[in-house]
């Protein structure tokens, strides 16, 4: 299937995007992998740049410009479909438990484009009987309106329907396939799908498809319906309280919203999610403690570290990004499809764009670039001595090449375990290795240790080699690979396709599922990967991974993390002998003299993490293990003496005198 533009995601972003390039003129596609699990349901529609305090200024002008755009868009849409969109600019009233002095000063809050007035307490209680006794007055944002979110994303998909957007529900995206800066189609649930442009609309779930920091902010939220006996609506403008809010709809309905927890993608709502939200509506507006629940629900917002979105340019010429809406996506929708509709149909970058670009998160890069020296300063204030002049090899040995890569060092490490990232730092620089493995799932998921870890690290000098850690089954470490191969892209290497591939189902002993990795590496294989395989030191598994094309086999030495050296030399022996890619010996390693020997054995390479991690002084372990790698790759070559039975003097027997 081909179209000029795909759309993943079907939220409200994804949405108001296709209806705006549609009506340009576009074939315009939507996959959607759960339309009802969108925040964009979850969410209380309230169009509030002045009651969310937001103190951006730019962000500020982006949530005022659209909240201007909102009459004329519903309306728009409106007529599209004959539904309601239950738009209604009832403003919002803000009222406080405590006087806190700054605002309450002037009448109108100066810097904002839009009138917010302060009201004391009797004003207040005119404007909206039935507040606490304890509220004290408050603000009134006459411009901030509501939308019925649900309603809003119904009639959207009906729009988009209605126009000849093709619109596919239940179909997941799984991957990016790109090229060269370029995404040439995605991997879906439904097979391969190609279009001419791309946008990702994907909220809460960016992360899955590309390593941007977007992380799910939970929500929980609750219904109240107004009971017949009350015949007026009681309330006919939003509550927006301190820590809640409450959102009469025309329909007789009532939202109070909302939790804020950073607990992931855990669902469900909770008895204490559910009580602090009953608890303080019931406190600023106390007769709600009658009226009947009719629903409670949670969704997921998506956020980005300074609570910013990001729209715009991607590290893809053809992919546009419009992600991590945050509190504000149903307020943003019209004027992100407008912008984002600008762009990619007309080239038109309105100035703002730039505020919310992508790119703004890989600003430390250069300046952690700098971080990484040549040169290690050790905890102990000596400073090493890194350079290790390899001349006595060269003539001995050729480089190790993995997948056409040549590489001179043989020691691969990790960034896991280290008590702090300058430790990690240090220790990789001291080890002088070329290649680090990164667990995409830790980074993506900012496990501690791994915040900031992708920009910690110079990928101009250090090739990166993603890893499945963290996957259960095949399909799992599939879709990671994927995700680390654009993650290595983001970080500047293009043509990286290398996966560290680890199926690993047992969480006590950490031991590879042989078939799952089998299975998984036949795929990524078959996908242009250059795949590593964490293996169990099995002979047998090692040349099937061979024969189906792995770029090298990595067979453990003895349980991950271990530190119990060399327990599986036997089968390693094996494995070298009959191996015609390079064995990298991983896991297990807790020693320089057992990396050494692993090297003597004719390994090609070794992976090295815990055993430099959790050392006393991991940046002076790094450089042992270094220099245990070369002696052992050099003893290797040199080939060792015979094992001999019986003593053999070492100073030779002829010429000496005897009696
Ligand atoms: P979503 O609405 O989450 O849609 C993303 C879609 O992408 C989903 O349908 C998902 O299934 C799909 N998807 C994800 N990954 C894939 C994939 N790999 N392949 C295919 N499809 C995929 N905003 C306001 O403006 N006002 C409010 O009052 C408000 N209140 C809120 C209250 C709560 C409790 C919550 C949770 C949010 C609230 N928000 C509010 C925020 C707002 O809901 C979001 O910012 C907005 O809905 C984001 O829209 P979106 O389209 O980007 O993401
Ligand atoms: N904007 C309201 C919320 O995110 O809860």
């Amino acid at each position: 299937m081909t179209s000029d533009i795909l759309i993943i995601g079907g939220g409200v972003i994804g949405l108001a995007i296709a209806v705006e390039l549609k009506l340009r003129g576009a074939n315009v596609t939507v996959l959607c992998r759960d339309f009802n699990a969108a925040a964009s349901h979850a969410a209380a529609g309230m169009l509030a740049p002045d009651a969310e305090n937001i103190s951006d200024p730019a962000m500020y002008d982006l949530c005022w410009r659209s909240r201007a755009l909102y009459s004329d868009w519903t309306r728009k849409l409106e007529e599209l479909t004959g539904l309601s969109t239950l738009y209604w600019p009832c403003g919002i009233l803000a009222p406080v438990y405590e006087e806190s002095g700054a605002g309450i000063k002037s009448t109108v809050a100066s810097a904002r484009e839009s009138p917010a007035y302060w009201l004391d307490k009797t004003a207040i209680g005119q404007y909206q009987p039935g507040l606490s006794s304890e509220v004290v007055g408050g603000w009134w944002y006459p411009e901030d309106a509501q939308v019925d979110n649900r309603a809003l994303a119904r009639v959207l998909w009906a729009a988009a329907e209605s126009l000849g957007v093709e619109l596919k529900d239940g179909v997941t995206v799984e991957g990016l396939l790109q090229q060269q800066g370029k995404v040439l189609g995605v991997q879906t649930s439904a097979g391969v799908m190609r279009a001419t442009h791309y946008v990702l609309a994907t909220g809460a779930w960016a992360n899955e498809l590309l390593p941007l920091p977007v992380r799910p902010v939970k929500g929980q939220m609750v219904r109240l319906r107004v009971p017949d006996a009350v015949p007026e609506l009681p309330l006919k403008r939003i509550l927006f309280g301190e820590n809640t809010y409450i959102v009469p709809r025309r329909n007789r309905t009532i939202i109070i919203g909302a939790t804020s927890e950073d607990v992931g993608f855990t669902p469900h709502n909770t008895p204490a999610g559910i009580q602090k939200l009953l608890q303080q509506a019931t406190r600023l507006y106390p007769q709600l403690q009658d009226y009947p629940i009719e629903e409670i629900w949670w969704g997921f917002r998506p956020a980005t570290p300074d609570e910013l979105p990001i729209l715009g340019t991607s590290p893809c010429t053809n992919l546009t990004l419009a992600i991590g809406h945050y509190r504000n996506g149903i307020l943003l929708a019209p004027i992100t499809a407008a912008l984002i509709a600008d762009f990619i149909s007309e080239q038109k970058s309105d100035p703002l764009l730039s505020h919310f670009n992508y790119s703004r998160f890989l600003a430390q890069t250069s300046t952690s670039t700098s971080m990484l020296t040549h040169s290690a300063n050790f905890s102990n204030g000596h400073h090493a001595i890194v350079a290790l002049d390899n001349s006595a090899l060269t003539n001995l040995d050729s480089p190790l090449t993995i997948a056409g890569k040549t590489f001179k060092s043989r020691l691969m490490t990790g960034t896991g375990k280290y008590r702090s990232i300058e430790e990690m730092q240090q220790s990789i620089v001291a080890s002088e290795c070329q290649i680090v493995t990164v667990a995409v799932r830790r980074v993506q998921t900012k496990a501690p240790g791994h915040e900031g870890l992708a920009e910690a690290l110079d990928w101009q000098k250090i090739w990166m080699l993603p890893n499945t850690a963290g996957c259960q089954t095949a399909e799992e470490a599939i879709r990671v690979a994927r995700l680390g191969r654009e993650m290595a892209k983001l970080l500047g290497q293009e043509d990286n396709n290398f996966v560290k591939l680890e199926v690993i189902p047992d969480p006590k002993y950490l031991l590879p599922d042989p078939i799952g990795t089998l299975q998984a590496a036949e795929q990524l294989v078959k996908e242009g990967f250059a795949v590593l395989p964490y293996i169990n030191a099995d002979p047998m598994l090692a040349k099937r991974l061979e024969e189906v094309g792995c770029a090298t086999v990595m067979p453990l030495a003895s349980p991950i993390g271990s530190g119990q050296g060399l327990k599986t030399t036997a089968n390693i022996q094996i494995i070298i002998e009959n191996s015609r890619i390079p064995v990298v010996v991983d896991a297990g390693i807790g020693a320089p003299s057992e990396a050494a020997q692993a090297m003597e054995l004719g390994a090609d390479a070794l992976l090295i993490n815990s055993a430099i991690a959790l050392a006393k002084n991991p940046a002076a372990m790094a450089r042992a293990m270094n220099l245990a790698a070369v002696a052992g790759r050099l003893a290797y070559l040199a080939g060792r003496m015979p094992i001999k039975d019986y003593a053999s003097a070492s100073s030779p027997l002829t010429g000496t005198i005897s009696s």
